[in-house]
This record gives C-alpha cells, structure tokens and sequence, in this order.
C-alpha cells in the first residue's frame, strides 16, 4: 500500500543516503532526492519521485530544492542530511600545510554544518506544519568522541550534533522530532582510504539506512535523541 509521506534526503546518489532512498522507495514513500550531478537511481523511476540539484557548497540549492520537494507533493513529512565530507585535517602541522588545511576545514564546515543548517531552516515551516515531521541527521561517533589525530572531521561532527539538538528544541512544540544517528565505520566509498577494520567487521549501510527509517516511524511520544551505533567496543 503506498505510503504518502514525503522524505527528502540528501546525498542520495550513493553511500549511506543511497540505501535510505531504496528502503524508503520499497516501503512506499514518496521521496525528494538531493544530489551534486542528477543521474539514474537504480530501483527509482524518476517519474514518480523528485531527483534535484543540490549542492551543500551552493546555499540558494537548499532553499530551491525545499521549494521544488513541496511544490510537487504539497507537503513535507521529513527530511534526512546524509550528504557529508571527510578530509583528514590534523590539528598539528607546519605553515607550508595552513593553506590547505584551511581550505579543507572550510569545506567541512561548508558541507557537514552549513548545508543541513539551510536545509534544515528552508524545511522546519514545512514540517511544523506536518505536526508529525521528521530530521534525521547521519552525524557520526566522531561527533560523540575524539580519536587519534584527525580533529577535522570531529570538529563539524561536534557542530553538527549541536544544529541537531538545535533543530529538536526549534521543533518540539510543533510535534517536530529530530533525530541522531551516530554510526562507528559504515562501508562506503568514504572510509576506504582511512579504515583499517575487514569489511565484514564494520556497519553495512543498510543497517543504517534501517535504522534511518525506524527514526522516521517512531510516534511523537517515543522520539531518540541520539543513537550510537558500534562496530567496535567503546568504552
Ligand atoms: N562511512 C562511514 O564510516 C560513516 C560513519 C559515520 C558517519 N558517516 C556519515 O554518513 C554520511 C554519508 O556518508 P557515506 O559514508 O555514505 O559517504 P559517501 O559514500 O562518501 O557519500 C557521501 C555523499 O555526500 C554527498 N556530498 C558530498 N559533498 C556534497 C556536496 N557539496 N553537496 C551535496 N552532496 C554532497 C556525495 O555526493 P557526490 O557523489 O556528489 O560526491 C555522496 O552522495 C556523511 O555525513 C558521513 O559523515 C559515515
């Protein structure tokens, strides 16, 4: 039976945000698709759902791709920041390094931070209209904890837990529920040059997109705040 809520989710093109798009497609929502160049989605006809440009780089594409989702459905039940960076930044380092460490650490406050704060701000109106509406944010263990030396990453991570509890304090009263959901190594093309672990000892994305789609169902009354999910005992 369809299911005639509307979900948008970014980064949907591949990864972790690939996978939300199919397990939502599969149980009968209607879905809003976010991504940097539009191409075919396997298992998606694009007759029948919304695929948009969206750059988080390019802030007007969050307003224009809110604007587009609600033109077409006529509401917005959810909205789910997959899109995110990783670019090793260590806090120590030369002056020959300052150049390109700075603009790596823009990148990542641009993409990870800045882009579901826009996004996030153009869709609450949307949502609090929903009364049931929906943030799930895919942040990370690194925006729980700080491990090794690679302090960029963690840096947006932290911040974009923060715009997360942000958005749950901003849409509570209006039956707004946003969630956090902090996956350890998801095997994605993003960890391949930096995690050490076999693939068959680390998250597969579907778990997390399950887990996505649990925090989207879950009523009102019985909202997560933050889910930490471990491939590796942290203590
Ligand atoms: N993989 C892990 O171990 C892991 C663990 C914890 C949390 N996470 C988080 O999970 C999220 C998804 O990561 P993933 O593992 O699925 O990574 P991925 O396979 O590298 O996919 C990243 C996604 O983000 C999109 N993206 C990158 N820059 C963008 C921009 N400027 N504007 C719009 N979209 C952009 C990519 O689009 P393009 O194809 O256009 O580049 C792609 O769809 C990220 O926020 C990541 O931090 C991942």
């Amino acid at each position: 039976m369809a299911n005639k809520k509307v979900i948008m989710v970014s980064g949907a093109n591949r990864g972790i945000g690939l996978k939300v798009a199919q397990t939502l497609v599969a149980q009968g929502y209607s879905v809003s698709l976010g991504m940097r160049n539009l191409k075919d989605i396997s298992g998606i006809d694009s007759k029948d759902h919304l695929l948009f440009e969206y750059d988080a780089m390019r802030r007007e594409t969050a307003g224009n791709w809110v604007e587009a989702t609600v033109k077409r459905y006529g509401r917005l039940d959810g909205l789910v920041n997959v899109a995110g960076i990783l670019n090793v930044v260590p806090l120590e380092g030369g002056p020959e390094n300052d150049d390109a460490d700075e603009a790596a650490l823009d990148a990542l406050w641009q993409v990870n931070v800045k882009g579901p704060w826009w996004l996030i701000r153009r869709a609450m109106p949307h949502l609090k209209q929903a009364k049931t509406g929906r943030i799930v944010t895919v942040v990370s263990m690194s925006g729980k904890r700080v491990k090794g030396v690679s302090a960029g990453y963690a840096v947006s991570k932290f911040a974009q837990m923060a715009l997360h509890h942000a958005a749950r304090n901003v849409g509570w009263d209006d039956g707004v529920r946003s969630v956090a959901i902090c996956p350890g190594w998801v095997k994605t093309d993003m960890i391949t040059e930096v995690c050490k672990l076999p693939d068959d000892q680390i998250i597969q994305p579907q778990t997390i997109a399950d887990l996505v789609v649990m925090a989207l169902q879950l009523p009102n009354q019985a909202s997560i705040g933050e889910l930490t999910v471990q491939c590796e005992l942290e203590m």
